[in-house]
């Protein structure tokens, strides 16, 4: 089965602002769709002979398994450093550059997650072979954005043209919002609902001109039904004082009766891990995808990871 590489070279993956394209994006999607319907036998002969480095300086359960899983996957193999922070040679003052350049000479494709914002690009130009952003501080998180675009495109016909759209929770530090609303813009009359506290907006840096956006305090503040809910969490990590983190994390709990802002072929979305913020309770209702996020990131990971090293000798 042949997967098609995309017309413009992809060296690294730093920022969904390298998706701004259309076309690209369904290229990525209709990659991730083969590998999805690929029987194993033959996916495992796509990288084989290749080998991953993940290096992660943040904690994280899916992002890092699920790449390791696509690279095994694909008859590739992985090294990996999980508590860098701690670990590596970081410790002792190496910088990030000294550190990817000795992972270049170990590995074909770097995987990072920093808590610096900026790092991966840093990273990327420090870097011979491909580096991909896994998470850099309260920047961005593109391939997490990627795997929730092809999520909602799956349950919403397609295209979000047309759509309404609400990103609700800690948009001033949450990385996965700020790579997905990049590409949510992309799609004409999309409408965008910012629902966070006042300290937790947007930043102004990531809301496109020409693009109609409304901020509101709280969920019951919308007032028509959205397609698509996609919740997040408080990012408790990056907050200096624990109080207002505390106070700020029990007013945006999504429950069966809060779950009525949604339309009813609507879809509820969260990157995870969720501390409270989706009950439970809504796990059971048809439109809750996190569950399914977690699966389409294995494919959308390994049409990336295929894409990035395909190339190479
Ligand atoms: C997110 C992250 O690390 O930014 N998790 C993930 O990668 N799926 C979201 C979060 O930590 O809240």
């Amino acid at each position: 089965m042949h997967i098609a590489l995309p017309e413009n070279h992809l060296k690294h993956i730093v920022s969904t602002d390298q998706f701004t394209d259309l076309h690209l994006l369904k290229q990525l999607f209709q990659a991730t769709d083969r590998l999805r319907r690929m029987p194993d036998v033959e996916r495992l002969e796509l990288l084989r002979h290749k080998l991953l480095a993940t290096i992660f300086y943040e904690p994280s359960t899916r992002t890092r398994l699920s790449f390791e899983t696509a690279m095994y996957r694909m008859g590739g193999q992985v090294i990996s450093s999980e508590n860098a922070d701690i670990s590596s040679s970081t410790t002792k003052g190496e910088t990030i550059e000294d550190t990817i350049r000795t992972l270049g000479t170990y590995a074909d494709i770097i995987v990072l997650r920093h808590p610096e914002q900026g790092t991966a690009e840093k990273a990327a130009k420090a870097s011979l072979i491909p580096v991909i952003n896994a998470g850099d501080g309260a920047g961005e998180h593109p391939t997490q954005a990627l795997l929730d675009l092809y999520t909602l495109l799956r349950h919403l016909g397609g295209s979000l043209n047309g759509k309404t759209i609400a990103l609700v929770g800690d948009l001033l530090y949450g990385r996965t919002v700020h790579s997905l609303v990049k590409l949510l813009t992309l799609y004409e009359n999309v409408r965008i609902i910012l629902v966070s506290p006042p300290q937790l907006r947007m930043p102004p840096a990531y809301k496109h001109i020409g693009v109609t956006w409304e901020e509101v305090d709280n969920l019951t503040a919308v007032k028509e039904q959205v397609d698509a809910l996609y919740v997040t969490r408080i990012q408790k990590e990056r907050f200096q004082n624990q109080a207002t983190y505390k106070k700020l994390q029990q007013n945006y709990v999504i429950n069966k009766k809060t779950l009525k802002v949604l339309k009813s072929d609507g879809v509820i979305m969260h990157p995870l891990p969720r501390v409270g913020e989706i009950a439970t309770e809504v796990d059971a209702d048809p439109r809750a995808m996190y569950f399914e996020q977690i699966q389409n990131g294995i494919f959308v990971r390994m049409a990336l990871l295929y894409w990035l090293l395909a190339n190479k000798p």
